[in-house]
């Protein structure tokens, strides 16, 4: 495995981008205009810069690794001739659909297919192309170029020697592969998603503010960031989707979505990307 195409440079994108271009492999960044490409580099470069500061890498670790990076505004060229692609898409089945469909098509009959998605079925995305077998979830965590965990889940008919190879490649990133069954969710968001929703519940309810709710979370249990900063941070609308895969996935009240989320994405409170959500930002 040594070149890799990555659909979409948005937050996780250009996060992955940056993972696989700072480890060796050539990349093709594939999105939908200059412009957001242009953006997605400048932030790998300004996150590069962060860590070139930290000596992490050197100055000329960085050069090598934004030389290792292609743009492209083409689904077709941009996939021709790489071994593995990774979709970093919105959360749109019908998007991830569309997309899959010409990768498919034009991707080289070797190459691994995988998907990002944070909680749409694995299987069912495989069955969208001519190559189930070759199709598995490759699920990172924002900020992906410090997380360490890469969830990878099994479709249906992901063959165990993809499996194999996309662990093995999971750890040449620096990562830790985890591996999952498809299911709403896998293990991430599942165990995830009902944490936040139970402490958008808790304001809601008046049981705490938002601050103290997370207080509690940071202080009382050595989370990172308590679950709301952390809900502003993936994005209240993706939290939503998640949550609404998971009660239409299992049918169970629990993961039914806090009524004040729902109000809050009607509202076009965000989180960190509009601004505001359960908290404030410049
Ligand atoms: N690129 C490179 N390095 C980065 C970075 C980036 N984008 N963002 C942060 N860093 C580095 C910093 O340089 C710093 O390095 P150091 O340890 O050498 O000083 C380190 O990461 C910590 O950053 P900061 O000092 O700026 O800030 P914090 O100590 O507050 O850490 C955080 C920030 C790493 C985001 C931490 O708060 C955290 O771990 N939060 C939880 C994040 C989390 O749970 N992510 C998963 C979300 S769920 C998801 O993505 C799945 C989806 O399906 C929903």
């Amino acid at each position: 495995m040594k070149k890799v195409a990555v659909i979409g440079g948005g937050t996780m994108g250009n996060g992955i981008v940056h993972v696989f271009a700072m480890n060796g492999y050539d990349v093709n960044l594939v999105e939908t205009k200059k412009e957001f490409a242009e953006r997605a580099l400048n932030t790998i470069d300004k996150n590069l810069t962060r860590m070139v500061t930290k000596e992490k890498i050197s100055e000329a670790d960085k050069t090598a690794t934004l030389e290792r990076i292609q743009t492209h505004l083409d689904i077709a060229v941009g996939v021709k001739d790489v071994d593995l692609v990774v979709e970093a898409v919105p959360e749109v089945f019908e998007l991830k659909k569309k997309i899959f469909t010409e990768i498919d098509a034009n991707a080289p009959d070797h190459a691994i297919l995988a998907s990002n998605t944070s909680s749409i079925s694995i299987t069912k995305l495989a069955a969208v192309t001519k190559r189930p077998e070759k199709f598995i979830g490759m699920h990172f965590f924002n900020p992906v170029p410090v997380m360490k965990l890469v969830e990878v889940i099994n479709g249906l008919e992901t063959a165990d020697e993809v499996t194999d190879k996309i662990m093995e490649t999971s750890k040449k990133l620096g990562k830790y592969p985890v591996p999952a069954n498809d299911f709403p969710g896998f293990v991430s968001n599942r165990v995830l998603m009902p944490m936040i929703n139970e402490a958008i519940f808790c304001v809601h309810e008046g049981v705490a503010k938002p601050e103290h709710v997370d207080e509690v979370m940071k202080l009382g249990m050595a989370h990172p960031m308590g679950p709301l900063r952390l809900a502003d941070f993936i994005g209240l609308d993706v939290c939503l989707d998640i949550l609404n895969v998971l009660y239409d996935g299992f049918k169970d009240p629990k993961y039914r979505p806090a009524p004040l989320l729902v109000k809050m994405v009607d509202a076009g409170k965000l989180g960190d990307k509009t601004g505001e959500g359960f908290f404030k930002y410049d």
